[in-house]
């Protein structure tokens, strides 16, 4: 089967090598934030119970050529809808890149006729359709001359994490906090250090990957309604994965007292209090001795000066200190005056973000 996760674009290389090793798969990227690889239905299980980098995961019902708008309606005809679908209120995203002679609401009404066609020649019946809340929701997509329908198998975004009550004013995606530790090179022998932690976002997401906690223990994914899939499947291999106990040395660092209750309150929801150590310390000062130091730096204090004061002093503890490997996300990256080995763009809302990786 063919399948598609969607992710934090630009770390499309991060998710990827989770794929592979969570469930051996050899993914490819699709486009931007996607990519896609084969896998087996007890795959789409267990990434559902493992996956710290995927936001969602689909099945792809149908790809081909596109030249002109039929083109998807002809598509889409092609995909068994009876066998695939339930009788349940359904909605199509349309996404479109490229140039076009139509726009992405188009492709979505298009594909929607042709599901709803398509279904009432197999079954009689006229699939409802609910744009806002539906059960069954389908993301067609139009890059340049390729269309690609698949249907979405997880419902709420993998990178909303349950644990997570305190939310910060500049909150880190989960998803892409992980993605930091993976870059680091985090295990759970690693002593690691987040500087300037705010809701302890990043020691959380270590936490929960050196225990192998599931990040969505919660979760409901859609695909429960897909006639194909077997929910109860699906629960008794997320009951069946035993977390480890290893004793961990994890640590949030955090200057404002705000910011220090909030992280102690994720981390109590995280269920972690005795794996992470929230610590008042300001990173301009407080000595840094840590295996992997991972941290997503502040964007915007009130000016550049600001910033410049704060990444050299941190900078400065950075070298003093030991530190293995540092990854840190930032805004700035020409204002941390460190040696950078690598850096990923990621575009992050309506920044531009960078991944700065230095082994100091
Ligand atoms: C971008 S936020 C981190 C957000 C965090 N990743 C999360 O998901 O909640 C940066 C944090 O660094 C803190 N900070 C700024 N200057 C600091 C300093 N000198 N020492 C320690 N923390 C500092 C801020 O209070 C803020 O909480």
């Amino acid at each position: 089967m063919r399948l598609l996760a969607t992710t934090n674009g630009g770390l499309e290389s991060v998710a990827s090598a989770e794929l592979a090793e969570l469930v051996g798969a050899d993914p490819e990227r699709h486009h931007r934030g996607v990519v896609a690889f084969e896998g087996s239905r007890d795959d789409v299980y267990d990434l559902h119970v493992r996956s710290r980098t995927c936001h969602r995961l689909l099945e792809v019902l149908v790809e081909g050529r596109v030249e002109e708008l039929e083109d998807v309606y002809r598509l889409t005809r092609r995909v068994d809808l009876a066998a695939q679908l339930p009788d349940a209120p359904f909605g199509v995203v349309g996404t479109r890149h490229g140039s076009h002679e139509f726009t992405s609401m188009d492709v979505a009404e298009r594909v929607g006729q042709a599901v709803i066609d398509g279904y009432r020649e197999a079954t009689g019946r006229r699939l409802p359709v609910d744009l806002d809340d539906p059960t069954v929701r389908l993301e067609a997509y139009c890059y340049d001359d390729r269309f690609t329908l698949a249907v979405d198998l997880t419902g709420d975004s993998l990178h909303r994490r349950p644990y997570r009550e305190c939310e910060h004013d500049a909150p880190l995606r989960a998803t892409l906090a992980y993605s930091l530790l993976w870059l680091a090179d985090y295990g759970p022998d690693d002593r690691l250090v987040d500087p300037m932690a705010g809701s302890a976002t990043v020691p959380i997401e270590a936490a929960l990957a050196a225990t192998d906690r599931p990040p969505r223990p919660d979760l409901e994914p859609a695909l429960a309604a897909l006639p194909r899939y077997d929910a109860a499947r699906f629960r008794r291999r997320r009951a069946a994965f035993e977390p480890r106990s290893p004793s961990l040395d994890v640590e949030a660092r955090e200057r404002r007292a705000k910011w220090l209750r909030c992280a102690r309150s994720n981390v109590a929801a995280a269920g972690l209090e005795d794996a992470v150590d929230v610590v008042e310390a300001d990173a301009r000062e407080a000595t840094l001795v840590a295996d992997r130091v991972v941290t997503n730096l502040p964007f915007g204090v009130r000016t550049d000066e600001d910033l410049r004061e704060l990444y050299g002093a941190f900078a400065d503890r950075v070298r003093d200190g030991s530190v293995g490997r540092l990854v840190a996300l930032t805004t700035r990256p020409d204002l941390l005056p460190l040696a950078v080995e690598k850096r990923h763009d990621v575009p992050y809302g309506r920044l531009d973000v960078s991944v700065v990786v230095a082994e100091p």
